[in-house]
């Protein structure tokens, strides 16, 4: 492959790990998550069935994951094997500071971190390290209520600063949050909340929403006091909202849906809370802490490059009571009629990648990065030792077209590819490995029973050739990262 475009994979500490032990000092948010529709509903402590009251060891998919922590070696073997020249993967908070509060970090997880890097160095492959994926320690979800106390950005920032340091030479690009405004829509998953029946729930996510944007920030300040060639990426989950019909009423609330998901990129790229902030803040009774300082900091420490991850589009009408409604990523949607789902649990909407790549690219001038797409299904099966997967071949094929279209036909200076669950892992929604992403397959079933062998699927030759043939040009992406500056 003739290029620097970052070709590549990528994958979460929760979902691959495991070696966990379940000693309950070492949990993290993620290990806490329960096998049922409680899953991603906002958790009341005051509920007698709350998850804590519920918590037992026996089944929790974190537990084994895909044993990521003892493959490695092989797994990024087969991902150098694949013809990738990037791989994302998130660093567990939980895992080098237990408690959070600790002031040494975990020196068996430090190793297992840089025999990761040294690994992708070997195969002279790009590491995009993301520091909190969707984690948090369990003790400071209990002792601060996580997120909404101001207390747990100095935590944040100290395990930030020490892997920075320690790995300063290994990575260039990162990621301090992943999908910030899922904080909205999972706010356990996103942020470690917890409420009562009695708050102002709303209150509680821009609160905490707040903090996170205000640690991105210094993180981003004082990673480029370690290293200035460092690069900050925001992330958000995007597939923006089509409306349901031209009605202007379901246009508007296509548009109000966006802003849960721009808000947090506004921020994190213009540095400044968008127009309607203020009002939203009126109409909804909140009363945030966000201090001149604060505002000042997000103001002049903004990120380098724009990162999302894209699934598909969502779609939005001003009265969907009657409408079908189907999931996607974190919340529900009302179905599109022209998407469907035959191949995948969310809809597939290929076009809506250049239109989402489009948008993003047009609202902030700034190198854009894919830094997750992919199809999570149901269906592989594995025949006579072969996954034939031609719906994920198709949702590839499909995407990247869009992709390319993209950046030909529209100048889109894009830094990358990354596709989600690479390597098959425990799905974030439903805690199950059934659903599936890779392009390699992971023999363990729902209740973690399996060989734990790794077997190539049709989709992973397909995108083994699609590498070899279609570089992206050496020269255009030179010239795409040559714009990223700060
Ligand atoms: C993104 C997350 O929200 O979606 C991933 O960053 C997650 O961690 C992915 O796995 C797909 O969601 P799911 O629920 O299918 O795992």
């Amino acid at each position: 492959m003739q290029t620097n475009f970052l070709w590549g994979g990528a994958i979460s500490a929760g979902q691959t790990e495991g070696n966990k032990n379940h000693v309950k000092s070492k949990l993290s948010n993620f290990d806490m998550l329960p096998m049922d529709e409680r899953r991603l509903q906002p958790v009341y402590k005051d509920d007698d069935n709350n998850i804590f009251n519920t918590y037992n060891d026996d089944h929790h998919p974190s537990d084994l994951g895909i044993d990521f922590y003892h493959t490695y070696i092989q797994d990024i073997k087969l991902l150098h094997d694949l013809g990738i020249n990037a791989f994302r993967f998130s660093i567990s908070w939980t895992r080098l500071f237990p408690t959070g509060e600790e002031e040494i970090p975990n020196q068996d997880g430090m190793k297992f971190y840089r025999n990761i890097f040294k690994e992708l160095e070997k195969y002279n492959m790009e590491p995009i390290v993301t520091l909190s994926h969707f984690e948090i320690p369990l003790n400071l979800i209990t002792k601060y209520g996580s997120w909404s106390s101001r207390n747990v950005i100095d935590l944040f920032l100290h395990y930030a600063d020490i892997v920075m340091t320690e790995f300063s030479k290994y990575v260039k690009y990162w990621i301090p949050f992943n999908e910030l405004n899922m904080i909205l829509h999972i706010p356990f998953i996103g942020g470690g909340l917890v409420f009562t029946r009695k708050d102002n729930v709303l209150q509680k996510e821009y609160q905490a929403a707040h903090y996170q944007l205000l640690a991105n920030s210094l993180v981003i300040k004082h990673g480029y006091q370690i290293n200035p060639t460092f690069k900050f990426g925001c992330m958000i989950a995007a597939g923006m909202a089509s409306p349901y019909s031209p009605n202007p009423e379901d246009v508007w609330a296509a548009n109000l849906s966006d802003r849960k998901a721009l808000l947090f990129s506004d921020v994190q790229v213009r540095g400044n809370y968008p127009s309607y902030f203020d009002n939203l803040c009126k109409q909804n009774n909140l009363n945030l802490d966000i201090t001149d300082k604060d505002l000042k900091i997000l103001r002049e420490n903004t990120v380098d490059f724009v990162s999302f991850s894209y699934y598909s589009s969502a779609c939005s009408a001003a009265d969907g009571d009657n409408l079908k409604h189907t999931a996607t990523n974190g919340f529900e949607t009302v179905k599109n009629p022209y998407l469907t789902n035959e191949d995948g649990v969310w809809q597939v909407d290929p076009l809506g990648l250049r239109i989402t790549l489009n948008q993003l690219y047009e609202r902030y001038e700034r190198p854009v990065f894919i830094v997750e797409n992919g199809l999570g299904t149901t269906k592989d099966r594995v025949i006579d030792g072969q996954i034939h997967d031609t719906y994920r071949i198709k949702y590839l094929d499909q995407h990247f077209t869009e992709m390319k279209k993209a950046i030909e036909e529209d100048g889109i200076p894009l830094i990358g590819y990354l596709m989600w669950g690479i390597i098959d892992l425990v799905s974030v929604s439903q805690g199950k490995m059934s659903k599936r992403y890779g392009v390699v397959y992971v023999d363990l079933d729902d209740s973690e029973n399996g060989t734990n062998k790794r077997i190539k699927k049709d989709s992973f030759f397909w995108f083994k050739n699609y590498l070899s043939l279609n570089g992206l040009g050496e020269n255009n992406n030179e010239k795409r990262l040559s714009k990223i500056s700060h």
